[in-house]
């Protein structure tokens, strides 16, 4: 298990940015700091600070189990040894002390902004920590950039508290909520969700009543999706309506938890939300104002709306030695190999190595490389595991690296920066940093969105490096130059500066948001960016004229999909087009990385030719990607000895098919779909084909080009030079017009998902929406 939170006292080398007092935290609020306030009880046993008779923490073990047994539900036997087994684990952490006074906070004010190191419990703890508060008497969400962080805290809180996880049971607290996934219960009171699921559930009820508090975690990393939260939140607790719904019987806790101390960026963000609003103007010292004490749910002191807090749990971080490369490497996959062997042999057991990768493609290709090379290691040295973790992972295979590693095994995990701050992998005490990341780039000028492999800044190194130092002492190699180190940018721009914002765009007007360009944005998008996306949204016929959102713009906006995607289901859907199943099946296999696994050798990629050959279709790769998701479907025998036979990745079908069920599901609750239609088994005719490709042009008129006299193309809108990726079936082919699924920018613009398309196709679709 892991148990790195009961280490013995460790340095503590918490970052200078750390605010160290309560003065420099809040911009003239005169709150104490909170770290500062001594516990009001021993972490052993805390007692509730508002001195109501409910027991506040798990601690009490003997009224908790009598709690549950009064319903006659009694926990069975292995959940409350796992829970007992895990409480010193709790009590341990660097939060733990510090819970009766963020429950205090919680109960003068209703917003909380809390920091402190990744591990030290925020996650965990805080909803714990409330969830019997007497004013939470409705769930508590918790916010996570991304699905594997969401599962894997609620399986975790789960077990700390000894509860199920999202059935139907009465004792199944926790549960989570992620896109295509969602494991809650009617008595869930603890759930974790990711961004784009809270975002979904904001436009289905803008007042949240639901919920009695909502934790936004992971502030710092500072995803599109939480700058959205934030600012709808900041609306909702500043009575600044949205939705033209009522307002709620009782304020909404907000929590903003960050690893890194931007407190006053934070703390400003609500502060002026207050002072915009109309009530409580001028309020320069919200702590110390005097509101009316009245009583309220639980007989506490009225909580004061739109108050802040703020809260600093200090880390622990053993030291780190850092390894730089003496010359700058292009090679980073190989480099990786040297030193994961190199540790492996030089370094004694135990100690995982966890290696920051830039993508599924360079995980996969890595994995296959320690695999190979640790087959040939002789019996005597220790094995080691090599285990991948990125996003778009299976959640089975995401969980295998939590378990506790075999004897004599060392973990090699290869992850994205999924593991930077939002997966906090037990055991490692060395990182291999590449210094390179994926990320989202929107080009303003050219109006696309592409992913691009860039270096990561110094604030994300810095993270990475954490990572080895969070039980032992540890190492970390960068797997670049300090120079190369030095010339990194201080920290990440906000994916809001760098995204295409129409999903956000639709978002908010969906959520009745008409004025985007006042939203209140932690920080503001450039007015380019945004008038950009208003276009597309236009050119997607998903808001009108006038810039309101139009019916088919509300369909839009409740798939968890891109516009552009969403836009392909709603025009498959229409009857004149008929085709939405085939549709879902393509989009299902767009929202994986890669359906077809990426060859090596020549002579393997010739194989994989040859044996493919039976689904590629000429029209493209889309319809090449639906052939292979219907043959997937209709293989009963065995489909990973099919997927093995036709190079086809057996995981990435594995999701493509959860997916799928998922938007088939979706389609129904949105009476797109009924339950009687049913897929046909025959590739598409040319007739549903040319369908199905008209279909995607309504989504990606964006992403169309035609060819040009010489042979090259250029985009319909934005003029840019494009080739057919070698990926493409349509490689080395010349059409008349292409769509496609994204730029790659590898040394040149690359359309990758690529299908040939008719210009009077194109045309009809231009005149439409011009
Ligand atoms: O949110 P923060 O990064 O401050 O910490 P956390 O996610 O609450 O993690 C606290 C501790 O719980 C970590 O040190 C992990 O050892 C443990 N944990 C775990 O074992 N499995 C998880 N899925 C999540 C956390």
């Amino acid at each position: 298990t892991s148990n790195d939170a009961a280490a013995t006292t460790p340095r503590n080398t918490s970052s200078s940015k750390a605010p160290k007092d309560g003065t420099q935290t809040s911009n003239g609020l005169s709150e104490k700091p909170l770290k500062r306030q001594k516990p009001e009880s021993s972490p052993q046993a805390p007692r509730s600070s508002h001195g109501a008779s409910q027991p506040s923490q798990p601690s009490n073990k003997t009224s908790r189990h009598r709690q549950h047994s009064d319903r006659g539900q009694s926990l069975p036997p292995h959940l409350l040894r796992k829970r007992d087994e895990l409480l010193p684990v709790r009590k341990a952490l660097p939060i733990w002390p510090q819970a009766s006074a963020i429950k205090a906070a919680l109960k003068k004010n209703n917003i909380l902004v809390l920091t402190g190191e990744t591990g030290s419990g925020k996650s965990t703890q805080v909803p714990q920590f409330l969830m019997n508060e007497p004013w939470c008497t409705k769930c508590i969400a918790i916010t996570q950039p991304r699905r594997v962080a969401a599962i894997s805290l609620a399986r975790r809180v789960a077990e700390e508290m000894g509860s199920f996880m999202g059935s139907q049971s009465p004792v199944a607290k926790v549960g989570y909520s992620v896109r295509f996934d969602n494991a809650t219960g009617p008595n869930t009171k603890v759930k974790f969700l990711t961004e784009g699921m809270l975002l979904q559930e904001m436009l289905r009820d803008p007042i949240m009543s639901q919920y009695s508090a909502v934790v936004v975690d992971e502030v710092h990393e500072r995803s599109v999706n939480v700058d959205l939260i934030l600012g709808f939140l900041r609306n909702l607790v500043s009575g600044v309506e949205t939705g033209g719904k009522s307002t709620r019987t009782h304020p909404l806790r907000v929590i903003v938890m960050s690893a890194t101390a931007d407190v006053e960026s934070l703390v400003t963000f609500f502060e002026d939300g207050q002072t915009s609003s109309k009530q409580e103007q001028g309020a320069k010292n919200p702590i110390a104002q005097k509101g009316g004490a009245q009583t309220q749910e639980g007989g506490a002191m009225q909580v004061k709306p739109g108050r802040i807090s703020t809260c600093f749990v200090e880390g622990r971080q053993y030291p780190v030695k850092t390894v730089y490369l003496p010359q700058p490497t292009q090679d980073w996959v190989e480099s990786a190999l040297k030193i994961i062997f190199q540790i492996h042999y030089k370094e004694p057991l135990p100690g995982d190595i966890l290696v920051f990768l830039t993508g599924q493609d360079t995980i996969e290709g890595l994995e296959k490389l320690v695999n190979d090379y640790a087959e040939g290691m002789d019996k005597d040295v220790p094995k080691l595991l090599a285990l991948p973790l990125f996003a778009a992972l299976p959640q089975h295979a995401q969980q295998r690296i939590f378990q506790s590693t075999p004897f004599r095994t060392r973990k090699v995990i290869l992850a994205t920066n999924i593991a930077e701050t939002s997966v906090t992998v037990p055991g490692v005490r060395f990182v291999v940093d590449c210094g390179k990341s994926k990320i989202k780039q929107f080009r303003n000028r050219l109006g696309l969105e592409s992913l691009l492999v860039k270096p990561i800044s110094k604030s994300a190194a810095i993270q990475r490096k954490g990572r080895a130092g969070r039980e032992a002492p540890g190492q970390c190699y960068r797997l670049y130059t300090e120079d190369g180190y030095n010339t990194m940018e201080e920290r990440t721009i906000p994916e809001i500066l760098r995204c295409d914002l129409s999903q956000s765009i639709l978002t908010m007007k969906a959520r009745g948001v008409d004025d985007v360009l006042n939203f209140p944005f932690l920080d503001r998008p450039p007015r380019e960016a945004m008038e950009k996306a208003l276009l597309q949204l236009l050119h997607l016929q998903a808001l009108t004229d006038t810039g309101t959102i139009s019916d088919q713009g509300l369909k839009i906006a409740k798939f968890p999909l891109t516009p552009t995607l969403g836009r392909v289901l709603v025009e498959a859907a229409k009857p004149e087009r008929d085709c939405l199943l085939d549709a879902i099946d393509i989009i299902s296999a767009l929202s994986v990385e890669n359906v077809f696994l990426n060859l090596v050798t020549e002579e393997r990629k010739e194989e994989a030719e040859e044996a493919r050959r039976e689904l590629y279709r000429r029209e493209g790769d889309h319809l090449t990607l639906l052939v292979t998701v219907q043959r997937y479907a209709e293989e009963r025998t065995d489909r990973k000895v099919w997927c093995e036979k036709h190079f086809v990745s057996h995981r990435a079908m594995q999701n493509v098919m959860n997916i799928r069920k998922q938007l088939q599901q979706q389609c129904m609750q949105l009476k797109l779909l009924s339950k009687d239609d049913t897929q046909s088994d025959s590739a598409p005719s040319e007739a549903r084909s040319q369908a199905i490709l008209e279909c995607m042009l309504r989504g990606f008129i964006h992403n169309t080009a035609r060819m040009m006299p010489d042979g090259s193309y250029k985009t319909l809108i934005g003029n840019q030079t494009v080739a057919i990726h070698p990926s493409s079936v349509l490689f080395g082919r010349k059409v008349e017009a292409i769509v496609f699924n994204e730029f790659l920018f590898t040394g040149k613009a690359w359309a990758r998902g690529v299908s040939a398309v008719q210009l009077d196709w194109v045309s009809e679709v231009v005149e439409a929406i011009m």
